[in-house]
């Protein structure tokens, strides 16, 4: 009992100061708040047969005392579910997947009452997120080649998120063709115009208040990084992220750190909030990285995040959950903003390790319904949306295609058996006439023989002058 009384203590602290001191994205000393704090409220959450307490919001720590830990924008695992689900472990903030700034332009805003998502959506669907649950930390991360199409996205966007990041980081060549990502990191001229006109356009001075950040990764030399870092901080950006990896870098290979007191310190006296990315474990690590280079922002995390995203939950609080807790929390989540079951299963996938038996079977779920069977999990998602995965839709719609030329062979087929069927009627018919016709025509044949026989003998008959009484030119009637 005595040794359980520390921890009683901390909770309670920690339940005061979830009150007391709780701290947004937005309320670091650098930046006046962008959108007033706020913390999802019950009302905020729809309703939905989710469990209060798969939804309820992390406990908050107390920011002042420790770094931020968020986390990393990610393609495909850092969707909606993923964020939410970051938020309820501890995640201090969570950056959004890189959307292209293009694919924004044009879209509608669409918002679903049932889970109080909003969609943006032109051919389909481009990006969900869900404000009352999410909006005071999220961070909408932009992939831009150009100011103006990265404001124009920006403005549509705003409403909806906290912050705008600009990727500057992404070696992929999907990025990189276009200009954008790491492609940015040779064309720094063109970074800094992009994030001016952000600033200047939506930044925290614009009636937007947007916070603006950057996340760079690192340039050849440290002397070159901490030169783009240093004219970063001029463009009135609020945050800065660096990836401690060089675009060329493998994600396995160990990132370094050489360039981080230096880019700390840079940052520090700009008053732009930084975050360390690389190698970072979880919430503790995380802590021990800050303090050892002297951070005044966080660090973020991703590919152990998308393990495990309880890699947000501190030690003192329990640290990493088991698994099957995770992807229980997961899917909860999941269900409640009717995430898309192909990204619902991508994450499940990471989460679940891949020798266990789950994994194998998981893999070829393939519709809410299945995985929820797999798990012992009551279904909630909508019934008439769980069609499946992309590949099954377009497979099931293959399988439809190929069913319906195959009915329409068949009856083309039958038509063809009853013309021939007919058609051989027909001709059957006809040769029963023809030869019907021909005996008659033989009969006709010999009849017509006959009389020209006797026609001719009628002429042979006249030219002996036995001829019929009446004029020699009167016709002779063949007697028939
Ligand atoms: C699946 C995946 C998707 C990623 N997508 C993005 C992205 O959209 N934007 C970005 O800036 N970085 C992206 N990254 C890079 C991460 O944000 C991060 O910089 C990198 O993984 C290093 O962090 P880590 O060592 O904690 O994994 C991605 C990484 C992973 C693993």
């Amino acid at each position: 009992m005595n040794r359980l009384l520390p921890s009683v203590r901390q909770a309670l602290r920690l339940h005061r100061f979830r009150y007391y001191a709780t701290m947004t994205m937005t309320d670091h000393a650098i930046a006046p708040p962008a959108v007033p704090p706020h913390e999802p409220q019950p009302e905020d959450i729809p309703a939905t047969n989710i469990s209060a307490e798969a939804l309820a919001p992390a406990p908050v720590i107390p920011a002042t005392e420790y770094g931020k830990v968020v986390l990393a924008p990610m393609v495909r695992s850092g969707q909606l579910a993923m964020r939410l689900l970051s938020l309820k472990y501890g995640a201090d903030i969570v950056w959004g997947p890189e959307t292209i700034d293009k694919s924004l332009i044009g879209c509608e805003r669409v918002e679903n009452p049932t889970t109080g998502c909003v969609d943006y959506v032109r051919t389909g669907l481009i990006f969900r997120a869900c404000p009352p649950r999410e909006k005071s930390k999220f961070i909408f991360q932009m992939g831009t080649a150009a100011p103006d199409t990265a404001v124009a996205a920006a403005k549509i966007i705003a409403q909806d998120v906290s912050g705008i990041d600009v990727n500057s980081g992404c070696p992929k060549p999907f990025s990189t063709h276009a200009g954008m990502g790491a492609a940015l990191l040779k064309d720094i001229p063109r970074l800094l115009s992009i994030l001016t006109a952000l600033v200047e356009n939506v930044g925290l001075s614009t009636p937007y208040a947007l916070p603006i950040s950057v996340k760079i990764r690192l340039l050849p030399t440290v002397e070159e990084t901490h030169a783009l870092v240093t004219s970063l901080c001029k463009t009135g950006i609020s945050k800065l992220t660096l990836h401690c990896r060089t675009p060329p870098m493998r994600p396995r290979e160990p990132a370094i750190r050489d360039a981080l007191a230096g880019t700390a310190k840079i940052c520090k006296d700009a008053g732009v909030e930084f975050f360390v990315n690389g190698d970072i474990k979880g919430w503790d690590d995380a802590q021990e990285v800050i303090k050892e280079y002297d951070i005044q922002g966080g660090a973020m995390i991703a590919v152990a995040a998308e393990a495990n995203p309880s890699c947000f939950n501190p030690n003192h609080l329990g640290g990493l959950k088991p698994w099957r807790e995770v992807v229980t929390d997961f899917m909860l989540i999941a269900m409640s903003v009717e995430n898309p079951i192909s990204n619902t299963k991508f994450c499940l996938l990471n989460m679940v390790p891949g020798k266990n038996q789950m994994h194998k079977v998981l893999s070829r779920a393939k519709t809410y319904r299945d995985i929820c069977e797999i798990m012992g999990l009551e279904c909630t998602y909508p019934e008439e949306l769980d069609l499946g995965t992309l590949k099954t839709q377009r497979v099931r719609a293959q399988e439809e295609k190929d069913a319906q030329i195959q009915a329409e062979r068949a009856e083309r087929q039958k038509k063809l058996a009853e013309f021939k069927r007919k058609k051989a009627e027909a001709e059957a018919g006809e040769q029963k006439d023809a030869e019907e016709g021909s005996n008659k025509r033989i009969k006709v044949d010999a009849e017509e023989r006959s009389n020209s026989t006797t026609g001719a003998a009628v002429a042979e008959l006249a030219a002996t002058d036995m001829l019929l009484p009446g004029s020699a030119a009167e016709p002779v009637q063949a007697v028939v």
